[in-house]
C-alpha cells in the first residue's frame, strides 16, 4: 500500500493551501485537471473538493519526480508531497483561491491512472447533458456541482439546527406504503409475499405526519425523499426531496413566522445573506390577476391589466365579440420599449401561441395617440381609458391579448417572464419571496369533470364556508399558503381537516364512494376519532430551494444522480427489464 496513505498521510485540502503557508510543507492528494511542459519543468493544477492549487516539478529538485511527472495524464491520481511558496512576481493568479502560491514538489506518487475522460471538466466546453449523466461520476468532479451539493448539504444541516432548536423532532415515516396523493400517479412496488398487491411509493408523509400529530409528537420534521410519477420539466424530478413539516395546535400565522424564520436561517447560514422579514404576501386571485400564475415572479415588474369593461362595447369586432363570448382583454406595459423592433413583436405573437393565444396586438404610445395596427378601431375615449389604466407613457409599448380568461393569463403570465428575460430586467441575484394565500379549495378538473383538490383532500376549508361544499363547492377557500421564491413554488401547505365529518365530507365532495374512501382513507378516517389536536404544516422542496440559492440553471444541477426528462438513470441504465424468474415470484407478467 502507498506509504503516501499509510504513513505520510494528507495535510491539507489542494483549495486550503494559501499565502499563511508559505515556507511549510504540505501533502496533498487529488485528480490532475489540467498538465502543462514549460522548458523542462512540468505543472501540475491538483483538484480536489475544495478548490485546485499549483504543484511544480523542477528537475533541479528532484530528477526522479520529475521523469515520474511526465507520465502524468489528466486526471491521473495524485499524492504530492512539497514546500508552499510564493510565486513568482507576475506569476499570480487573482482567479484562483490558492492563486497566490504554488507547491514545489520533491515527492510524488501516481496513486492511480485514468483513461481520457469523455469531456474535458473544466467546465468551458459545452457537454450534452446525456453524455453527463452517463458519466455522472466524473461530472460531479467539476468544481461547479461540487459546490452545489456542497450547498446542498449545508443547507439540509442549517435546517435540522433550527427545526431541532425550535422543538421539532425528526421521525421517519414509510416508503413502501399505501398511496399518499398529491395529484401525480404513484411508483408502486409490487409484493412477492402478498401476491397480486401493491405498495404505493409515497408521494409525501402527508398521512403518517398527520397520524405523528394524533400521536402527540406535537412538532415533527422529515427531510424525506418522496416519489412521484409526472410530466418532468426543469424543476420537477421523479424522486425530490422534501423538508416536511407538521405541527400542532397552531394557526396559518404560527407556521408562516417559524417557516420565515427557518428560510431565513437556511440564507443567513449558507449563503451568508440576510433577508428581510416578513415576506411578502398575496392573495391567489390577485396574483392571478396581477401576474396571470399563483406561483408570481416578483422580480420586475410587467404587471397585467384588464380591460374588458372598457373595450367590450368597442367598434373593433374582434374584442368586443371575444368580451361577449365570456373572453377577456388584457395587456402588460413595456415601459420605454423603443428598443422593440417590428420582429420581437411578432416574436412575442408567436410566444404567446404556444399558450393557445390567438393573437396578439401592440400599440406604441405616441405624442398624438398610438403607432398601432388597432388604432383605427378604436375611439379616442377608448385609447384614453386604455391609456390611463396602464398608466402609459409616450415611448411605452402595450401589449393586448384577448382570448378566455385561462388562456390571457397563462399568455400574458408567461409573456411577462419571457420579456423580464429579453429585456434584463431581472437583476442578477434578486431573491423576490412571497406567500400566497386565499387558494380556493378545489379546482374543476375539465379533463375528469369533476372537482380535485387544489392542495390535497385533507387541507382544511375555511370553517365559514364549510355549507357551500354542497352547493357551490367552486367557491370554498382552504387554509392553504404556498411560499414562491423567484416564480418558483418552493413550499407549500396547509391547516388540515381533525375532524373526521368533514374530512368524510370532502371526500364525497371529491367523488368518492363510501366504498373507495374506506379502503383508501378509512384507517385516517379511524384515526381522527380518538381525539385528533388542530394541526396543520408544509412541505418544501429541497431540491427546488438549492437549485434557487445556487444560481442552477437545472434541478439536475442539485441532485447528484438525478433522472433524464424521460424518468431513466443512463448512468445505472433504469428502469430495465428483469428476468423472467423476478416476475414469476411476483406472480407478475407482462402484457404489451
Ligand atoms: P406539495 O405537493 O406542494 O405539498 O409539495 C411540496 C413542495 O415539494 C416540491 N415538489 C417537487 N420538487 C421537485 N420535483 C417534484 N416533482 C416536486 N413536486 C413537488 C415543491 C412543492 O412546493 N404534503 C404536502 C405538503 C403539506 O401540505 O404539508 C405536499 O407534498 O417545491
Ligand atoms: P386583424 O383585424 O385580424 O388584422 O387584427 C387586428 C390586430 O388584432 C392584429 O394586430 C392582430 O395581431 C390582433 N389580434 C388578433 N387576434 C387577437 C387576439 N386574440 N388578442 C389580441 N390581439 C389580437
Amino acid at each position: 500500500m502507498s506509504d503516501f496513505i499509510t504513513i505520510k498521510k494528507r495535510t491539507h485540502y489542494c483549495g486550503d493551501v494559501n499565502g499563511a503557508h508559505i515556507g511549510e510543507e504540505v501533502v496533498l492528494m487529488g485528480w490532475t485537471h489540467r498538465r502543462r511542459d514549460h522548458g523542462g519543468v512540468v505543472f501540475v493544477d491538483l483538484r480536489d473538493r475544495e478548490g485546485i492549487v499549483q504543484v511544480v516539478f523542477n528537475p533541479e529538485i528532484s530528477a526522479s519526480c520529475h521523469e515520474e511527472a511526465q507520465r502524468i495524464r489528466s486526471e491521473y491520481v495524485l499524492a504530492v508531497k512539497g514546500l508552499v511558496r510564493r510565486r513568482p512576481a507576475g506569476m499570480e493568479n487573482p482567479d484562483l483561491k490558492t492563486g497566490e502560491i504554488e507547491v514545489l514538489a520533491h515527492d510524488l506518487e501516481i496513486l492511480n491512472e485514468a483513461k481520457t475522460p469523455p469531456f474535458v471538466l473544466d467546465g468551458t466546453a459545452e457537454i450534452s447533458e446525456n453524455v453527463r449523466l452517463k458519466y455522472r461520476y466524473l461530472d460531479l468532479r467539476r468544481p461547479e456541482l461540487q459546490k452545489n451539493l456542497i450547498l446542498r448539504s449545508r443547507v439540509a444541516a442549517a435546517t435540522r439546527d433550527y427545526l431541532q432548536r425550535a422543538g421539532f423532532i425528526e421521525v421517519e415515516t414509510p416508503f413502501l406504503t399505501k398511496s399518499t396523493p398529491e395529484g401525480a400517479r404513484d411508483y408502486l412496488v409490487p409484493s412477492r409475499v402478498n401476491q397480486g398487491q401493491f405498495y404505493a411509493l409515497p408521494q409525501s408523509p402527508q398521512i403518517f405526519k398527520q397520524l405523528l400529530m394524533i400521536s402527540g409528537f406535537d412538532r415533527y420534521f422529515q427531510i424525506v425523499k418522496c416519489f412521484r410519477d409526472e410530466d418532468l420539466r426543469a424543476d420537477r424530478q421523479p424522486e425530490f426531496t422534501q423538508i416536511d413539516v407538521e405541527m400542532s395546535f397552531i394557526t396559518e400565522e404560527d407556521i408562516i413566522r417559524i417557516m420565515e424564520g427557518m428560510i431565513a436561517h437556511i440564507f443567513k447560514t449558507c449563503l451568508g445573506r440576510e433577508l428581510p422579514l416578513p415576506f411578502p404576501r398575496i392573495s391567489y386571485r390577485e396574483a392571478m390577476d396581477r401576474f396571470g400564475k399563483d406561483n408570481p415572479d416578483l422580480r420586475f415588474g410587467l404587471e397585467i391589466r384588464e380591460l374588458t369593461d372598457i373595450l367590450q362595447g368597442s367598434g373593433f369586432k374582434l374584442f368586443a365579440e371575444i368580451a361577449a363570448g365570456g373572453g377577456v382583454i388584457s395587456a402588460i406595459r413595456v415601459a420605454d420599449g423603443k428598443g422593440l423592433s417590428r420582429k420581437d413583436l411578432d416574436d412575442f405573437k408567436d410566444y404567446v401561441a404556444q399558450y393557445g393565444a390567438g393573437g396578439l396586438a401592440w400599440a406604441r404610445v405616441v405624442p398624438d395617440g398610438w403607432t398601432s395596427p388597432i388604432y383605427k378601431f378604436l375611439t379616442p375615449g377608448e385609447v384614453g381609458a386604455i391609456n390611463e389604466r396602464m398608466e402609459a407613457r409616450e415611448g411605452d409599448v402595450l401589449l393586448f391579448v384577448a382570448d378566455s380568461p385561462n388562456v390571457v393569463r397563462d399568455a400574458l403570465g408567461n409573456l411577462r417572464s419571457h420579456l423580464a428575460k429579453k429585456l434584463g430586467l431581472i437583476a442578477p441575484g434578486a431573491m423576490a419571496f412571497t406567500w400566497v394565500t386565499d387558494f380556493p379549495l378545489f379546482e374543476y378538473s375539465e379533463t375528469e369533470k369533476r372537482f380535485v383538490s387544489t392542495h390535497h383532500p385533507f387541507t382544511s376549508p375555511v370553517l365559514e364556508e364549510l355549507p357551500l361544499i354542497e352547493t357551490d363547492p367552486g367557491k370554498v377557500h382552504a387554509r392553504a399558503y404556498d411560499l414562491v421564491l423567484n416564480g418558483s413554488e418552493i413550499g407549500g401547505g396547509s391547516i388540515r381537516i381533525h375532524r373526521k365529518d368533514v374530512q368524510t365530507q370532502i371526500f364525497k365532495a371529491l367523488g368518492m364512494g363510501d366504498e373507495e374512501v374506506s379502503s383508501k382513507f378509512g384507517f385516517l378516517l379511524d384515526a381522527l376519532e380518538y381525539g385528533t389536536p388542530p394541526h396543520g404544516g408544509i412541505a418544501f422542496g429541497l431540491d427546488r430551494l438549492v437549485m434557487l440559492m445556487a444560481g442552477a440553471e437545472s434541478i439536475r444541477d442539485v441532485i447528484a444522480f438525478p433522472k433524464t426528462q424521460k424518468a431513466t438513470c443512463v448512468l445505472t441504465d433504469a428502469p430495465s427489464p428483469v428476468s423472467v424468474e423476478q416476475l414469476m415470484e411476483l406472480s407478475l407478467k407482462i402484457v404489451t
